[in-house]
């Protein structure tokens, strides 16, 4: 009845001296000094996976672009603006972030369906490397604001190479039914549109197919796909420098079992070399995923009609996935399971009053009693960032470790900041 174990398979947590830590900080000193729920992540776990991207496309002329949305706490993005990576944004709350973060406009790139007036005129004025544009409506509106400036847009068209992929339908994106890009057999005419409007300068082609992608046949048909729609656009006299190829490599929570960086790495450079285009590539989960826990620690445990509840203090306003997605999240006692000790089951719940506000059903737990501090493996990528304050509670902190060290890199929310505006 043993778990899953986390610890086994992410390299920069690990027991020490019975107690999980975060590199060489226990998580039990990171609850004690900033209290719980609390987000802490790994700075070099964080480093080293997107090194390790890096390095799987580093045959190809390429840039990887970090996915902000995946986790856009500024450290964050400071921290791998320094190793030298791009950003892919899909909001001018996003552009702003990175404002802050020192980052200049020639590593951005901007994705997303509903563009607003407002955030293309803000994009344009950061003189963004490149507009992934979903719909001739979008189009339209760029360059009204290009020629506004008098400048031409850089831009490719986000295509939808109609492949099936992705995690759970949530989080799919590039069939036909979906709302995202343009049906890739209509990709020529909205390119031949684009080459009559001076404000608008065609770059390249994007896609991305859906995230949490386990398999590698879903990339493969679309780069496929993807290589077609260049070779004919090309012959139509379009330029396209880049093959943007969005994100979605999946990463493992559970029993999962992604592809390795360097296999995808391989199958997409192929396409880059082949094509003579210069790779973008828009990683998120597979960065920051990994890198990141919930802490939180168990307020009671109970019995109803015989099945245990240990009921937490993190919920599903804290970490939406679980409710969102079904997704599972391990989620282990923050102290080595000592040898004989007895497992049971037990739904591990927040306090939230939603039947929903479930992490875990039916799961091995060790001994454990209130006050025990839990982590909730797999938190670093859409963990925060879709958090809320339903039933007034305040966002957790975010701690992130750095060797010995930590620091609180978001306090947690206070009264007021839930008052703020009202
Ligand atoms: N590029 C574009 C255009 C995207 O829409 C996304 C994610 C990414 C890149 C990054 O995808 P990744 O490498 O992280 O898979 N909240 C969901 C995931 C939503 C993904 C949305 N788009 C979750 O928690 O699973």
């Amino acid at each position: 009845m043993r778990p899953i174990d986390p610890v086994r398979y992410t390299p920069f947590f690990s027991f020490r001296d019975g107690q999980l830590a975060a590199e060489s900080v226990t998580l039990e000193r990171v609850a004690q000094r900033v209290g719980t729920p609390t987000y802490v992540y790994s700075r070099r776990a964080i480093e080293t996976a997107w090194r390790k991207f890096d390095r799987a496309v580093s045959g190809v002329p390429h840039t990887v672009c970090y996915s902000v949305k995946a986790n856009s706490n500024l450290s964050i993005l400071r921290a791998l603006a320094r190793l030298g990576s791009g950003f892919d944004i899909v909001s001018g709350g996003e552009l702003e972030r990175l404002r802050r973060a020192g980052v200049s406009g020639d590593r951005i790139v901007f994705s997303g369906v509903g563009k607003t007036r407002e955030e293309i005129r803000e994009a344009l004025a950061a003189k963004i490397l490149l507009f992934n544009v979903e719909s001739e409506a979008e189009l339209d509106a760029l360059a009204g604001e290009a020629a506004r400036r008098g400048i031409a847009a850089p831009a490719a068209l986000r295509v939808n190479p109609d492949v099936q992929a992705g995690g759970h339908p949530h989080i799919s994106t590039g069939r036909r039914v979906h709302k995202f890009g343009v049906d890739w057999e209509r990709a020529p005419q909205v390119y031949a549109a684009g080459l009559r409007l001076r404000s608008i300068r065609w770059r390249g082609v994007t896609a991305h197919v859906g995230s949490q992608i386990l398999a590698l046949d879903p990339f493969r048909l679309a780069l496929d796909r993807l290589g077609h729609l260049i070779g004919r656009l090309r012959r139509e006299g379009v330029t396209i420098e880049f093959l943007d190829f969005g994100g979605g490599l999946g990463i493992r929570y559970g029993h999962e079992k992604p592809p390795e960086f360097r296999s995808y790495g391989k199958l997409v450079a192929r396409t880059a070399r082949k094509l003579n285009c210069r790779l973008l590539l828009e990683p998120g989960r597979a960065i920051v995923g990994a890198a990141g826990v919930l802490l939180t620690r168990v307020i009671y445990r109970k019995e109803n009609h015989g099945k245990a509840f240990l009921i937490v203090d993190a919920a599903m306003n804290d970490l939406m996935r679980p409710a969102l997605y079904g997704a599972v999240h391990p989620i282990a006692r923050a102290r080595r399971p000592l040898r004989g000790e007895r497992w049971t089951r037990a739904d591990i719940v927040g306090p939230v009053c939603e039947t929903g506000d479930s992490f875990l059903s039916d799961w091995p737990v060790p001994e454990i009693e209130a006050g025990d501090l839990m982590a909730i493996w797999g938190a670093g990528a859409y963990g925060f960032v879709l958090s809320s304050n339903y039933n007034s509670r305040r966002r957790a902190a975010e701690v992130m470790v750095d060797g010995t060290r930590f620091r609180v890199i978001r306090r947690r929310e206070r009264f007021d900041d839930l008052v703020r505006g009202e």
